[in-house]
């Protein structure tokens, strides 16, 4: 009996994932195949606004923008021309075929402040003290390993650097997203951050929550 214990006990992952339900599509190619179709379906900006998205974060020419889960690089364009030819664009993503997507996406925009980052599940794995503002964007909700992610996210942060999540309500996808709004601010305030707003990014769809360091 206690040997069949310790057998569970050592079967178990050292750290629960905390997104297993949302990443269910993302194990395989044909899986991520489907999601990358639908982050570049041509009709997304209608639904994700994202020049609305860009001014919101009050990104300055020549500052350094990170798009933390880059996925397909949709928002690349976009955080490129705002941070113009002196500033950097920093795409990570976990997925090496969602970074290939992006690198051709950035290539056929011909985008020339763009870099690109292969992280892990707990570490973007950018240059400490790099990065003005951290975008994750429909990404949150995909940690795994979340406490991890923001303590290596701040570590790339500048001393006044701002993370910026935009996510789903929970109400508008019970089945995929973990956590209610203000749960995920909480979460990443015991994590050292610090909420400085909150406002609807797409009313009743998606909110914008943005934090810095105190
Ligand atoms: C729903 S997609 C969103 C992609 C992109 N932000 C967009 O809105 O088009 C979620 C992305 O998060 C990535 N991802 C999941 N866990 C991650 C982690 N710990 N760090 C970085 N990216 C992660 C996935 O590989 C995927 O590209």
């Amino acid at each position: 009996m206690k040997t069949a214990v310790l057998i569970v006990l050592f079967a178990l992952p050292a750290w629960p994932q905390a997104a297993a339900k949302a990443n269910e599509g993302y194990k395989t190619k044909e899986g991520r195949d489907r999601v990358a179709a639908t982050l570049s379906n041509p009709h997304r900006d209608e639904t994700q606004k994202p020049d609305e998205l860009v001014a919101a974060l009050n990104l300055k020419p020549g500052m350094t923008v990170a798009d933390i889960g880059t996925g397909v690089g949709y928002m690349l364009p976009y955080l490129s021309r705002a941070v113009g030819p002196a500033g950097k664009v920093f795409s990570e993503d976990i997925q090496t075929d969602f970074l290939d997507r992006a690198k051709t996406h950035a290539s056929a925009e011909k985008l020339t402040n763009v870099q690109f980052f292969l992280g892990s599940e707990t570490d973007p794995k950018l240059p400490p003290g790099s990065v003005d503002v951290a975008l994750v964007l429909d990404t949150y909700h995909h940690f795994d390993y979340p406490g991890k992610m923001l303590a290596n996210i701040s570590h790339a942060l500048k001393p006044g650097g701002r993370l910026v999540i935009v996510d789903y309500y929970k109400s508008s996808r019970p089945d995929h997203v973990r956590l209610e709004r203000d749960d995920v601010a909480k979460e990443i305030e015991s994590n050292g951050f610090h909420l400085l707003s909150q406002h609807d990014h797409i009313p009743k769809s998606q909110y914008m929550l943005t934090f810095d360091r105190p």
